[in-house]
């Protein structure tokens, strides 16, 4: 997939006056285009809800943007629930999905009347215990040997998340048992997915599951989350999943098995990240330095602490060289952050143009799980995040981390009693 920038290096140079590198910047237009794209595949489905997953890119002004286009928020913590309550996202527009869950986060969750989904059988009992059952529930189902993982979640039978087979039989009963008489289901077996059959796959295997839950415990399902996990082309040679096919492969499985067994309607949910805001953000950042070694190393102003992917997976993400966009690539780099890890690389031995000093580079798809990910380590400071609106002017969704920020915990006057 060509992997073009919606800015040219003039504009950039002139964003840079005013917010110093490095920063993300977000493209609203594209954005908003594919989060309408997304509903219109899955019209078919009425009550179809994308909870855009907070973790992915937990800023508010985004959640909001997606608010407005009618998608809720999936949270995993107390933080985004919070988030999502201060951008006004609340109740059941919010699916909160967390495993290893704390007593104030479900609290947070009820008092929210938020769709609590269970990770663990053992949970059903701290949840009435902390905060009460609420009359809507949903668990996460882990299929287990039924289906293949992927590299970043892993094989479902090695992965923390969700309950076996046998478990989830046993939960949804002591639900109703309970007196819960408003069920969903959920499941997520991947992360970063680029095979569209894969989700068909799991829309089958789910489906086929709440027939079972069904004629087993008389139980009928408002919706099923098929979880996020969607991927986007990180490399040139990757290919965008057709979403208008995915959802239609789900469709036909919606039609031969809910519908047919006479479950129909089922709100179908997703909670997608990636997907959503992945490929739509770049992480500007300015040369500084030059080292000739072993390798040549371009050191850059960026830092392992504002994308972490390529250090944690050895993730790919493609890196334009601005106004050397059609330049040869004649020339090998690793392109390095200042931490003291030798992971801190955003491309090792990557064929790029000639990079000169303060030459800009734009590092592509950081959208999802890139500023998110970002930590202080060495005292490195976070960056800003922009957002290019679609009348072509900057608003600054998120300022950098100043010294005083990252020293605000530490009490330095205490020092001098001690
Ligand atoms: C439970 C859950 N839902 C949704 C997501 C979003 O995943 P993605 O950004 O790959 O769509 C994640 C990611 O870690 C997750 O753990």
């Amino acid at each position: 997939m060509q992997k073009n920038i919606p800015f040219s290096k003039e504009t950039i140079q002139s964003i840079i006056a005013k917010y110093p590198t490095p920063f993300h910047i977000y493209d609203e237009r594209a954005m908003i285009e594919n989060a309408k794209n997304l509903q219109k595949a899955f019209s078919w489905n009425t009550g179809f809800k994308e909870f855009f997953a907070v973790k992915a890119t937990p800023n508010p002004y985004l959640v909001k943007l997606f608010s407005k286009i009618g998608f809720g928020a999936d949270c995993s913590s107390h933080a985004e629930l919070v988030l999502s309550e201060k951008t006004g996202v609340v109740g059941e527009n919010i699916m909160f999905t967390s495993n290893n869950t704390a007593a104030y986060e479900y609290q947070k969750a009820r008092e929210l009347g938020a769709i609590i989904n269970l990770d663990d059988i053992s949970h059903i009992a701290f949840l009435e215990e902390v905060a009460g059952i609420p009359d809507i529930i949903s668990f996460r189902y882990n299929p287990g040997e039924l289906k293949s993982g992927n590299d970043i979640i892993g094989n479902p039978e090695e992965a923390k998340y969700g309950l076996t087979e046998a478990q989830i039989f046993e939960a949804y009963k002591i639900m109703k048992d309970k007196g819960v008489t408003r069920f969903g289901i959920h499941t997520m077996v991947a992360s970063n997915e680029l095979n569209s059959q894969y989700f068909i796959e799991t829309a089958d295997i789910m489906f086929s599951l709440m027939i079972k839950l069904n004629k087993q415990l008389g139980i009928t399902f408002e919706f099923v989350n098929l979880g996020g996990g969607v991927g986007i082309p990180y490399k040139p040679e990757q290919n965008a999943v057709d979403i208008e096919y995915i959802s239609k492969g789900i469709q036909k499985k919606y039609t031969e098995i809910l519908v047919q067994n006479n479950l129909a309607p089922v709100k179908l949910y997703l909670e997608l990240g990636r997907y959503i805001t992945g490929p739509y953000a770049y992480l500007i950042t300015q040369v500084q330095h030059f080292k000739d070694t072993y390798r040549k190393y371009v050191g850059v102003d960026a830092s392992m602490a504002n994308l972490m992917r390529p250090g944690m997976y050895g993730a790919y993400h493609h890196i334009t060289v601005l106004g050397k966009e059609n330049a040869p690539a004649t020339h090998i780099y690793d392109v390095t952050g200042s931490l003291c890890e030798n992971n801190d690389k955003f491309a090792i031995q990557r064929a790029l143009p000639e990079i000169e000093k303060h030459d800009i580079l734009a590092i592509h798809d950081t959208g999802a799980h890139g500023h998110a990910m970002g930590f202080n380590y060495n005292g490195k400071l976070q960056s800003a995040e922009l957002l290019l609106r679609t009348d072509g002017s900057v608003k600054c969704i998120r300022r950098a981390e100043t010294l005083d920020d990252y020293f605000a915990t530490l009490d330095f006057d205490g020092l001098s009693s001690f």
